[in-house]
């Protein structure tokens, strides 16, 4: 299932959703894991107010944390936004950047997802870079450039198997209950891979996590993450339920 030294993650990511009181899912999820060795890491990336709390309540779990953004600068006059530096105190080990949705939200380019990318690497946090093209992109027969070229504007200098995930998620899958055949995802995580390999060199490139990410549930979690080159998923709406999103780390028990 996974051809890299580092185990497959199935990451969760809540967006802007929980408050204290979804601490319980959490531990519900804990529970849920409890006894069990999945082989794959397990992680969850809440809103920043609840990644101090968070920390806590897993800090005697096997469940990693990750933030879900960051800016680029490790102080100063940038209102609102919380550096690198601010999420690894939490106890967090991870940060998403580039998700497609801040892409679009907050007109994220390739440029200012490296620059956060890099400031994740420069407070030891592993960057979660995220990819994917949009239907009509797809549909313009653009899918592999359009990937091609948000993977080499968004890597930083130094990016290896051990500091960065790469996570594939067609925009037009997040969210929507759509997600790619298995031979379109076969098809895009085998182009970067062979992409990364043209960065940091094949060897390395063998090991990056390639994540799927876009409508994984419990019921198509075991097809798509079978599919080659794929090292785990990026959930979104299904990691906010304990049930759903261990029904999904099931594929890898
Ligand atoms: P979804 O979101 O699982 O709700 O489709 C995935 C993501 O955006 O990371």
């Amino acid at each position: 299932m996974s051809n890299t030294t580092f185990p497959p993650l199935v990451a969760g990511n809540w967006k802007m959703n929980g408050t204290l009181a979804s601490l319980d899912e959490a531990k519900a999820l804990m529970a849920r894991l409890d006894g069990k060795t999945p082989a794959c890491d397990v992680m969850l990336c809440p809103p920043f107010t609840l990644l101090f709390k968070m920390g806590e309540t897993l800090a005697d779990s096997t469940i990693a944390m990750g933030a879900q953004d960051c800016h680029p600068k490790e102080t100063g006059a940038h209102t609102g936004d919380i550096a690198a530096e601010m999420i690894a105190e939490t106890g967090a080990t991870a940060c998403i950047v580039g998700h497609s949705e801040r892409r679009t939200d907050h007109g994220e380019s390739n440029e200012l997802v490296k620059a956060k990318a890099e400031a994740a690497h420069r407070a030891g946090l592993v960057a979660i870079i995220c990819i994917g093209e949009t239907i009509d992109q797809r549909e313009a027969g653009r899918t592999l450039q359009v990937n091609t070229e948000q993977l080499k504007g968004s890597l930083p200098e130094g990016a290896n198997a051990a500091n960065t995930i790469i996570a594939y998620e067609p925009v037009w899958a997040i969210g929507t209950g759509h997600t790619p055949t298995t031979d379109q995802v076969a098809e895009v995580h085998g182009h970067i891979r062979a992409e990364l390999g043209g960065l940091m060199g094949a060897e390395e490139a063998a090991k990056v996590r390639i994540l799927y990410g876009g409508s994984v549930k419990p019921a198509n979690a075991q097809e798509l993450m079978a599919v080659e080159n794929v090292n785990g998923a990026l959930v979104g709406g299904a990691s906010l339920k304990a049930d759903d999103f261990f029904g999904i780390i099931e594929a890898y028990l």
